[in-house]
């Protein structure tokens, strides 16, 4: 069993006092000599905001708990990786976040609260609807309509009711070209979506996810039924999208939540057991259970 550890470290820039804060006002570094202050790229970092806080979540399945008392906060534009050993609870938060979880019957966040921009998505009154548009998902297998191309990314619009051919062709080939598919299907649009590549497939997947412009793309394990080419591509077009988007990405592969994330949370058994800034994690982890698992030890 796994004993409860304090979890959130602060992980801001450890910028001098001197940078700006988000909200107050710059003051203005005194005149020292350059040696005493960090360069300037580190003082022009700018400091993460949160859009997603999640505090002291627990949920069940039933009578089974599947999440204990988790407390996370996902910055804004920043790709956030859960990383852990099967069956603990990584799918179940993901989900949690664009309540997805709604759809199974018995499945209940029973404490706790999450907030998107301060809103609380659980309060009775949120459009679930609306919420699931601002926060997309790509799921492990992916699944294109049987329709064509051009019907995969212009389905949600349609059902927004829009329906001006020259505002969905637009739509169509920016989201494409968001997904870095456009080049490979410009002349095939009106062709089936299922007649892609499994690579393709996804990102067409995440295509139809940006159509709708969302602020957040839940991800849960886009790569894992992909082969290592179309999981280079998937993985170079995170890198694109997190100028745009928060990414939160659930991932089996250590190797790929090095490489595409700014932070990464470890569960364990229902547990955030930590979440720091991923090179932390994944060279200097302060949990032995953490450094275990990074280094192969168990999972
Ligand atoms: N639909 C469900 N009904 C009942 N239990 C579930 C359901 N989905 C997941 N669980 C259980 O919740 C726990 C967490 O599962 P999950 O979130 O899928 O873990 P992970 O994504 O980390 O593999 C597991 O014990 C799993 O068996
Ligand atoms: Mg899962």
């Amino acid at each position: 069993m796994v004993t409860s550890v304090p979890i959130l470290m602060d992980t801001r820039p450890s910028a001098p006092s001197t940078a700006p804060a988000a909200g107050k006002p710059t003051v203005r570094p005194p005149a020292v000599g350059a040696s005493a202050v960090a360069s300037p790229a580190a003082l022009n970092l700018p400091a993460a905001t949160t859009l997603i806080d999640i505090e002291q979540v627990d949920f069940f399945y039933g009578a089974t708990q599947a999440l204990a008392d988790i407390n996370l906060k996902i910055d804004d534009r920043k790709v956030t990786a859960f990383i852990g050993p099967s069956g603990c609870g990584k799918s179940t938060l993901l989900r949690c976040l664009n309540r997805m979880n709604d759809l199974i019957e018995g499945a209940r966040v029973s404490r706790g609260t999450i907030r998107i921009r301060g809103v609380e998505i659980y309060q009775p009154d949120v459009d679930v609807i609306e919420l699931r548009k601002r926060v997309g998902m790509v799921f492990q297998k992916s699944n294109p309509f049987p329709k064509s191309i051009y019907e995969n990314i212009t389905y949600g619009l349609r059902l927004q009711g829009r329906s001006d051919k020259s505002d969905l062709d637009a739509v169509v080939e920016k989201s494409l070209r968001g997904a870095a598919l456009w080049d490979e299907v410009k002349d095939r649009l009106d062709t089936s979506g299922l007649g892609l590549s499994g690579g393709q497939q996804q990102r067409l997947c995440i295509a139809r996810a940006i159509a709708v412009e969302p602020e957040v793309i839940l991800m849960d394990e886009p790569c894992s039924a992909l082969d290592p080419v179309a999981t280079a591509k998937v993985e170079e077009l995170i890198q694109t999208l997190r100028e745009n988007y928060t990414i939160v990405i659930v991932t089996h592969n250590m190797q790929q939540a090095a490489r595409c994330s700014d932070k990464t949370a470890f569960f364990y058994m229902g547990r955030l057991i930590e979440y720091a800034d991923t090179r932390n994690i994944f060279t200097n982890p302060a949990n032995p259970q953490t450094e275990a698992y990074v280094s192969g030890r168990f999972g």
